[in-house]
C-alpha cells in the first residue's frame, strides 16, 4: 500500500461506499490467492543458435536450438514476426490476418551465419542468435531487436506461460512517442511506462502513469526514417524507455533504447516503416479504419457530471441560445440515471427525457448519454445478463463465482465483453438508450473500475474472461475490456439503427479502438499542467491511430481561472472532440460563467470553431481513408529536422493550419517553431519564412494560428449560399502552387464522401482556385496577398 493508496483507505472508513469497497478489495485478493496459478520456480531461456530455415510466402521460418521464429513481409512492407509459433491471429488490433504475404520478399543467406529477407520497402536480417534487424532499403538500420529472453516455469502450469523481455535499439537520434495517451508525452522521456490500463483516480498531471489507455504501440523518429512497432501483446508490462546520445563517451554514439517486459503470452510483433503518414497508413490498414464521428460531433459539446435535472439542462442550453452561442451537444452523467445504474433513467428529475431530446433536437442539440459497464447485482439489467449464454454475461472467478466490484451504483457485475455472445445481448441493450431519445455514447468507468481502498482498483488478475473462445483470466483481458466493449456498442448500434454511423467515445481502449470511437482524456487535473497534458494526450494517441479525442475543457475536478478556462477553449477549439466537462464538486464551465470577457473571447472561439467545422469533417473522413490524425505533430512532413521533433507545444490541425496554443500562466506571447515554408498568422495576415522560430503575439482573445502557404480548406460559407461550404485558399510563395483536398459531409449514414481536389496558382498578379477541371472556383476567397 502506497501513501495515496492509504490516504485514501482511511478517508473511507466510515462511510458505507467505504466499507463496501474494503469487502471487496478483501474478495478480490482472496480470489488471486487461490484463483491465480503459481509461479513457481522459473528457468531463464534464449533461443539459443540458429539450426535451420525453411522458406515460407514473404519470408520463412527460422529454427534456434530452443525456439522458432516466422518472418513475414507482407505486401506494401509490414513486417511481422512470432517467436515459438506466436502467429498473426488471432488478435484484438489486427484486422484479419493482416497483409498478403510478399511474394517478392524471400529468404536469403546474410553475412555472419544470418539470414535476411529483402523486400522493395525493407530489409529484415536475422542473426544467428536471434537478433532481428529492420533496416531501409539503403541498409541503415531502424530498429535492432536482440534475441528475447524468456522465464517459463520448470513445471508447466495452467495459464503460466512465459514472462518475457525483448530489448531493442534504435539511434542515437530517435525519439520515441506513443504507448497510448500518456500525460507526460508526446516525447517520451527516459523512464518506465506501464501496459495497464489504469484509472488514476481524482485527476492527473503530466506526473500519471500510466492512464487509461495504453498500448504496445510505439512510433519511433529518427535522422534514418521513421517506424512503428507494436508487440501485439494485451498482457500486463512494462515498456523501460531510453533515449541515445550522440557522441556520448568516447565519441561514439549510445544508441537508444526500448526494454519491454510482459507477464506472458505471445512474443509477435509488427513494424512498418516509411514517412510517419505512410506508417500510419500501414498501422489503419492493419488495425481497421477510423470510425468516422457524425458531422455534430466535429462541434462544441458541454458536459456536466451534476446537471441534476432537466430544467437545469434546458437553463444551460437556453444560456448558449440567448447569447448566440454555438452548442452542437448537451452529455448527461450518472446523475441523470436512477441510483447510477446503467440503462435506466431518474424519472423524477428527467420525466421526459425523449421530449427533452426532441425539444433540444430543435435547437440543433444532441444529448449523449454516459454508459458504465459495471451492472448492479440484483437489478432488472443483471438479471437479464444472467441468461445469456450457458454460464451468464458475467464475469468470473477460478471458482465459477461471480466476480462482483464496487462502482458508482454499489455492489456490481461486469460483463464479460471478449465473448461474442455478450457483446450481443450488451448492444442491443443500447435500444432503450436510443429510445430515450440519445444520439451519442460515452463510455466509461471501462478500465475496468472496481473502486478499492487498496490495491489495483479493478478486477482480480485471476478473473476468467471468455477471450473470444480462447479462455483466460484477467491479466490478459484487461486491456482488451474496453476495446471489446466499444465493439459491443457500436455493432450494436449499427444493428439498431443501421442507416446512422455511431458516435461513441471511450475513457479505456487498446490498439484498434479507432474502428468504433474515439477517446477523451479522462479526468484531467484543472491546471496549467493538465492543459499541457491534454494536448500531450491528443497527439499520443493520433500517433497511436487514433484520431479523435480531447480534453476534459477546465479540467475535470477543479474551478479554473477565467484565464486558463479561456486558453484551454482555445486549445479544444482546435481538436477533434471540443468538450467542457467537470465534475459534481468543481466549478462551472458555462462561458459567461467567467465574466463578460471571457464570454467575449469564447464566443470568438466558438464562432471559429463553426467556421472551421467543413475543415475538421474533411479532416474526420481524411483520417478514415490514410490513417493520418487530424492532430500532427510538428514534425509530421519533416521528421528529419530534428529541432521539430522536441518541439511538443504546437501542432499541425491537417494539412493546412498550425496551432500554437498558450500553455502558460500569463502569457501573451510565445515563440512558435515553424517547418519549412511560408506561413502566414491566420488574424493579421502577416508572411513568416520557415524553418525558424518566430515570437507571436497571443493576448487574451487568441492564440496564434498559421496557415500553410498554398493551403486551400473548407470553411463554412457565411453568405447562407449553397451547402454552406465555402473555400478558403492561402496564397502561395511567388512561382509556387499549392492545393488542397475537400470531402463535404455526406450525411448521417455510411457514405464515404467524394475527394475534392483543388489548386491554388498565381495568374498574372492575382490568385485563382480552380477545381480537378481547371475551372476557377466561386466561393473561394483567397487571403495571405
Ligand atoms: C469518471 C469520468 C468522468 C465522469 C465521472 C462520473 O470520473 O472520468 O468523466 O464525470 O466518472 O461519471
Amino acid at each position: 500500500m502506497d501513501g495515496r493508496d492509504l490516504v485514501r483507505a482511511v478517508k473511507d472508513i466510515g462511510t458505507e461506499r467505504g466499507r463496501r469497497a474494503w469487502l471487496s478489495a478483501w474478495r478480490h485478493r482472496r480470489a488471486d490467492a487461490v484463483g491465480l496459478p503459481r509461479r513457481g520456480a522459473e528457468r531463464a531461456r534464449v533461443p539459443g543458435l540458429l539450426s535451420g530455415t525453411e522458406p515460407r510466402p514473404g519470408g520463412g521460418l527460422l529454427r534456434f536450438a530452443r525456439s522458432e521464429l516466422v518472418v513475414r513481409v507482407g505486401v506494401g512492407g509490414a513486417v511481422f514476426w512470432g517467436w515459438d509459433g506466436a502467429e498473426a491471429a488471432p488478435s484484438y488490433a489486427v484486422t484479419g490476418t493482416g497483409p498478403e504475404p510478399d511474394p517478392r520478399a524471400v529468404l536469403e543467406p546474410d553475412t555472419g551465419g544470418g539470414w535476411r529477407v529483402v523486400s522493395e520497402r525493407v530489409t529484415v536480417a536475422v542473426s544467428r542468435h536471434g537478433a532481428v534487424e529492420v533496416r531501409t532499403p539503403g541498409g541503415v538500420v531502424l530498429r535492432r531487436e536482440l534475441p528475447p529472453r524468456w522465464w517459463e516455469p520448470v513445471e508447466a502450469a495452467e495459464g503460466a506461460g512465459a514472462r518475457w523481455l525483448q530489448r531493442s535499439e534504435v539511434a542515437a537520434d530517435a525519439r520515441f512517442f506513443g504507448l497510448g495517451g500518456r500525460a507526460a508525452g508526446p516525447r517520451l522521456r527516459d523512464g518506465v511506462y506501464r501496459l495497464w490500463n489504469t484509472d488514476p483516480k481524482g485527476g492527473f498531471g503530466p506526473g500519471t502513469d500510466p492512464l487509461y489507455i495504453t498500448m504496445p504501440v510505439q512510433m519511433v523518429v529518427a535522422d534514418a526514417g521513421t517506424h512503428l512497432v507494436f508487440h501485439d501483446n494485451s498482457w500486463d508490462g512494462r515498456v523501460t524507455l531510453r533515449e541515445g546520445e550522440e557522441g556520448a563517451g568516447s565519441g561514439a554514439d549510445r544508441p537508444g533504447s526500448s526494454e519491454l517486459r510482459v507477464e506472458g503470452g505471445p512474443l509477435r510483433c509488427w513494424v512498418l516503416t516509411g514517412t510517419p503518414a505512410r506508417v500510419l497508413q500501414g498501422w489503419s490498414a492493419l488495425t481497421g479504419a477510423a470510425a468516422v464521428p457524425p458531422a455534430w460531433a466535429l462541434g462544441y459539446q458541454h458536459a456536466r457530471w451534476g446537471f441534476g435535472s432537466a430544467a437545469e439542462v434546458r437553463r444551460v442550453v437556453a444560456g448558449y441560445a440567448e447569447r448566440g452561442l454555438a452548442l452542437s451537444a448537451v452529455h448527461l452523467d450518472i446523475d441523470h440515471y436512477d441510483g447510477h445504474r446503467v440503462f435506466t433513467v431518474d424519472g423524477e428529475r428527467f420525466p421526459d427525457l425523449p421530449g427533452l431530446a426532441r425539444e433540444l433536437g430543435e435547437r440543433g442539440v444532441r444529448l449523449v448519454s454516459i454508459v458504465d459497464p459495471a451492472v448492479k447485482a440484483g437489478d432488472p439489467v443483471h438479471e437479464a445478463g444472467l441468461a445469456v449464454g450457458p454460464g451468464g454475461a458475467f464475469v468470473r472467478d477460478a471458482r465459477g463465482g461471480e466476480v462482483r466490484g464496487e462502482v458508482w451504483p454499489g455492489t456490481c457485475a461486469y460483463p464479460d465483453f471478449t465473448d461474442p455472445a455478450v457483446r450481443e445481448w450488451w448492444g442491443g441493450l443500447y435500444a432503450e438508450r436510443l429510445a430515450q431519445g440519445f444520439a451519442g455514447f460515452w463510455h466509461d468507468m471501462n478500465e475496468p473500475v472496481s473502486f478499492t481502498p487498496f490495491g489495483d482498483a479493478t478486477l482480480p488478475r485471476s478473473a476468467r474472461h471468455a477471450m473470444d473462445g480462447a479462455g483466460g483470466d484477467h491479466r490478459e483481458g484487461h486491456n482488451v475490456y474496453a476495446l471489446a466493449m466499444a465493439r459491443a456498442g457500436w455493432e450494436g448500434l449499427v444493428r439498431l439503427r443501421p442507416d446512422e454511423r455511431p458516435f461513441l467515445f471511450s475513457r479505456s481502449g487498446w490498439a484498434g479502438m479507432q474502428r468504433y470511437g474515439g477517446s477523451w482524456s479522462g479526468d484531467v487535473e484543472s491546471s496549467w499542467d493538465g492543459l499541457r497534458s491534454s494536448l500531450a494526450l491528443v497527439l499520443g494517441l493520433g500517433l497511436c491511430g487514433v484520431p479523435y479525442s480531447g480534453p476534459d475543457v477546465g479540467g475535470f475536478g477543479g474551478s479554473p481561472s477565467g484565464e486558463l478556462y479561456l486558453r484551454w477553449l482555445q486549445l479544444g477549439a482546435y481538436l477533434p472532440l471540443f468538450r467542457t466537462h467537470s465534475a459534481l464538486w468543481a466549478g462551472r464551465r458555462e462561458p459567461w460563467e467567467f465574466g463578460p470577457e471571457v464570454e467575449e473571447h469564447a464566443r470568438a472561439v466558438l464562432a471559429e470553431r463553426e467556421r472551421l467545422r467543413p475543415y475538421f469533417v474533411t479532416l474526420a473522413h481524411l483520417a478514415r481513408r490514410t490513417g493520418a490524425p487530424y492532430v500532427r505533430p510538428l514534425w509530421w512532413g519533416a521528421p528529419e529536422e530534428r529541432g521539430l521533433r522536441d518541439c511538443e507545444d504546437a501542432f499541425l490541425l491537417g494539412d493546412a493550419l498550425l496551432v500554437a496554443p498558450v500553455l502558460e500562466c500569463g502569457a501573451d506571447r510565445r515563440a512558435v517553431r515553424l517547418p519549412r515554408g511560408r506561413w502566414y498568422d491566420t488574424v493579421t495576415g502577416a508572411a513568416y519564412e520557415g524553418p525558424g522560430q518566430v515570437l507571436l503575439d497571443a493576448p487574451p482573445g487568441r492564440i496564434p494560428v498559421l496557415a500553410r502557404a498554398g493551403a486551400v480548406l473548407a470553411v463554412r460559407d457565411g453568405s447562407g449560399g449553397g451547402d454552406g461550404v465555402a473555400l478558403e485558399a492561402w496564397a502561395p510563395a511567388r512561382g509556387r502552387t499549392g492545393g488542397g483536398l475537400v470531402i463535404r459531409d455526406p450525411g448521417p449514414g455510411f457514405g464515404a464522401g467524394e475527394v475534392e481536389r483543388y489548386v491554388v496558382r498565381w495568374r498574372g498578379d492575382t490568385v485563382v482556385v480552380e477545381d480537378e477541371a481547371g475551372h476557377p472556383v466561386e466561393n473561394a476567397v483567397v487571403r495571405g496577398l
